[in-house]
């Protein structure tokens, strides 16, 4: 099992997704600003791990306040969900996780601050094994929709290390190998961060699952020679018309999918729908620095001076989209109907 994050005695501790696949070390923060700058380097990242780690930020600023009684403690806590808030806008869990944090404050704020600092520090944990068993029945329940042998391929990393553990999509293809299907899986490299080279294939070859890397250049020659039978991938904020924000890239992928008669589904906790935003156009895409794009491993790749473009994520629209794979089941078009059927149902995950 990877350990993405989790609650230590002196903080949060993260494996440094920076620094994998040749190193595989650890860190621990010790303070919520310490945590607002994991998220923010990528040190931990990918939406569901994201907003976890949110919770636990959280958790670390209200157990080192010093306020002597409720209002200032309520002052700190918004000042610390704002530094969080304020680290990577389109995952829409960092704000589910900032929300449901606060909820729980007033839910509580008439009990002794010991106690509301203890209950912070549980509701933050329950969040990360709320997480894990999301990800197991999601699993379970996209699992039937891939092949039974033969090529799936995934974009990003959307796997163990970009959530509490299991992961979404990989979380998938893990179901579908734990029931005895043959996938091999195609990574896609994902430019310019490279989250699929690096973490996909570190986390699948640790787990024994067969895998390719491929540049993202390549995959619409790879489904056109027949090697694909399904793609599946994450979400960021999924829309309530079922538009998708991903890692930039996956239009790309989906729209090859479509020309070449693939299924595109993708995979993601009810923390990741996002009804208030009514379609792809107002979820906000995040713009990352240049230097992910000039460098690569720290050489220059670019001329100097030459204008660049980052955008960390783009948005799939929803006709491209064949299911969204959630905990609570699969939706399917017309998503503006079957997303809110399943934000209603009040079907519990077993933790
Ligand atoms: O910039 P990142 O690495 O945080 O982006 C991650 C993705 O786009 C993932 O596909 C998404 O968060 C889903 S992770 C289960």
């Amino acid at each position: 099992m990877i350990h993405t994050l989790e609650w230590v005695d002196g903080g949060v501790r993260f494996i440094d997704q920076t620094k994998l696949p040749t190193e595989e070390c650890y860190v621990t923060c010790k303070t919520y600003e310490q945590v607002a700058e994991a998220i923010r380097t990528m040190i931990v990242r990918g939406a569901p791990a994201i907003g976890v780690a949110a919770a636990m930020g959280i958790a670390v600023g209200v157990r080192d306040s010093k306020a002597e009684n409720v209002g200032e403690l309520k002052r700190e806590l918004d000042h610390v969900c704002e530094v969080i808030g304020a680290t990577r806008p389109t995952a829409v869990n960092l704000f589910w996780a900032i929300r449901r944090m606060q909820e729980k404050f007033e839910r509580i704020r008439i009990r002794p601050l010991a106690q509301i600092k203890q209950e912070l520090i549980e509701e933050a944990q329950r969040m990360h094994a709320e997480d894990i068993a999301a990800n197991q029945a999601m699993g379970r329940h996209g699992a039937t929709l891939m092949p039974n042998s033969g090529g799936v391929l995934t974009h990003c990393n959307a796997g163990a290390l970009a959530t509490a553990g299991y992961g979404t999509a990989l979380g998938v293809i893990r179901a579908a190998v734990e029931a005895g299907k043959k996938i091999h899986v195609y990574a896609d490299e994902t430019r310019p961060f490279l989250q699929g080279s690096r973490l996909t294939a570190w986390e699948l070859m640790k787990d024994g699952i067969p895998t390719t890397v491929i540049s993202d250049n390549m995959a619409g020659a790879i489904m056109k020679q027949g090697k694909i039978g399904a793609i599946v991938v994450g979400a960021d904020r999924i829309a309530a018309n079922g538009d998708v924000a991903n890692k930039i890239g996956t239009y790309t992928v989906a729209v090859l999918a479509k020309e070449n008669g693939i299924p595109f589904y993708v995979a993601a906790p009810m923390s990741t729908i996002d009804l208030a935003c009514p379609d792809g156009s107002s979820i906000p895409i995040e713009q990352r620095r240049a230097e992910e794009v000039t460098h690569i491993g720290g050489k220059q790749m670019t001329p100097d001076g030459v204008s660049i473009e980052n955008p960390a994520f783009d948005v799939t629209p929803a006709k491209y989209v064949g299911a969204i794979v959630t905990e609570r089941g699969i939706a399917r078009a017309p998503y503006p109907e079957s997303l809110r059927k399943l934000a209603v149902s009040d079907a519990k995950v077993e933790v």
